[in-house]
């Protein structure tokens, strides 16, 4: 059910502001208001729209009442039988009219009042995407504990290990961003998990980004909808957005040590070769094969102007960085623990190391980072 209010006559209005609500009864009215406010110095027409997942508190007859009683444009988008905060959002972007859109949460932990600047700056410096970032100079999260913020600091860290597109934006998870809609590809969104804005970055046609800072309220009303299946739902989420390729390259690992024991076995105790040398052999051919399963599976999709060759070389190099990792980190790891955990942890490691050396310079996933 779409509840329309209609009160920009014939203009188009310049911004859309979705806001998605579930059981926010408590302050939808508030948060209404103060979008309203923020937007009364700009001298073109915005629309609010509220998407509400018809929740038991009733929150969008609130929204509705409130529409009316300070003349908001926009609408009102209730959802029956659906729930999830990112098909919310696209839905919300899809009924929308305005040139630019901004996300917010209606629980004003987002404070209304950067949208404004937000947009200016999207305006002005012609950015396509303006998120509101907790992680820049000036942002900051106001009274999480330390557990919440390693939670966050650490989703953060293995979205970007995962999606090298997102490695240089310090806030990727934000909820709270602005950006213009001919550069977003609205077909493409699923919405399947919380964080829709990794989704419009990776799959829209977004060059410009500024990080906005701002503050990250406490929640004063209501509470947080964050539970273990939102965590599964992001693990899952930030995997297929990766097209699997930390999977894939981890695949290929473990098929390199079925190469190399495959070659050594026989190198050595069938024809006899010394172990220094049947080693090293098998070493350079699992490094081969590694080598071109990679290029043709992982990053199948990536294989940019350089010479296969010069890939071939390069990835050669990773190899021994990534044992110059694992060595160090065992040794210095075994002092505390017991050796073949140090021994483990070393090889996590370097596997890390090898992948993120590789997507980032040999497949070069790096030049296709977005630039601020
Ligand atoms: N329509 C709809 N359907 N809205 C929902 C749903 C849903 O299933 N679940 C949550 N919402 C709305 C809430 O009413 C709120 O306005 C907003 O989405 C965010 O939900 P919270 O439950 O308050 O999430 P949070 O505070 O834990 O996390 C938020 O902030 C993070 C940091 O900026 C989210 O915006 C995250 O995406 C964000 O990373
Ligand atoms: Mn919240």
């Amino acid at each position: 059910m779409i509840i329309e209010k209609n009160r920009c006559k014939d203009q188009k209005p310049l911004i859309s502001i979705v806001i998605p609500t579930y059981n926010e009864a408590e302050v939808i009215s508030e948060t209404l208001r103060r979008v309203k406010d923020s937007l009364k110095d700009l001298d073109r027409c915005f629309e609010i729209i509220v998407v509400d997942d018809d929740s038991p508190d009733g929150t969008w007859r609130i929204a509705s009442e409130v529409f009316d009683k300070e003349d908001i444009n926009g609408k009102i988008i209730v959802r029956e039988n659906v729930r999830g905060l990112g098909t919310a959002i696209i839905d919300g972007i899809r009924s929308s009219e305005g040139e630019y859109v901004c996300v917010i949460d209606a629980d004003l932990q987002h404070p209304p009042e950067e949208i404004l600047r937000m947009l200016k700056k999207a305006l002005e410096e012609d950015y396509d995407l303006v998120i509101a970032s907790r992680y820049v100079k000036g942002g900051d999260v106001e009274g999480w504990r330390l557990h919440r913020r390693i939670i966050s600091k650490t989703a953060v860290f293995i979205a970007r290990l995962l999606i090298p597109h997102i490695r240089g934006i310090k806030d990727p998870m934000s909820g709270y961003f602005l950006f213009r809609k001919d550069r977003v590809r609205i077909d493409r969104l699923k919405g399947d998990g919380m964080k829709i804005l990794l989704e419009i970055i990776v799959t829209g046609d977004i060059k410009k980004i500024y990080e906005h800072p701002y503050i990250f309220h406490r929640r004063v009303r209501g509470k947080s909808k964050l539970g273990v299946k939102e965590i599964i739902d992001f693990i899952k989420q930030i995997l297929r957005l990766s097209d699997y390729k930390i999977v894939k390259f981890g695949l290929v690992g473990l098929s390199g040590i079925g190469v190399n024991w495959g070659i050594l076995i026989p190198l050595r105790d069938i024809i006899g070769l010394p172990l220094p040398i049947s080693y090293l052999i098998s070493l350079e051919i699992s490094t081969i094969s590694n080598f071109i399963f990679n290029d043709l599976w992982t990053f199948s999709k990536n294989r940019c102007e350089k010479s296969w060759l010069r890939r071939l070389i390069e990835y050669h190099s990773t190899l021994f960085v990534g044992l110059a990792i694992n060595y160090v980190a065992t040794n210095l790891l075994a002092f505390t623990t017991y050796y073949l955990i140090a021994s483990l942890i070393g090889i996590l490691l370097g596997f890390i190391a090898n992948y993120i050396i590789s997507s980032e310079f040999v497949w070069g996933l790096r030049s296709s980072r977005k630039s601020y």
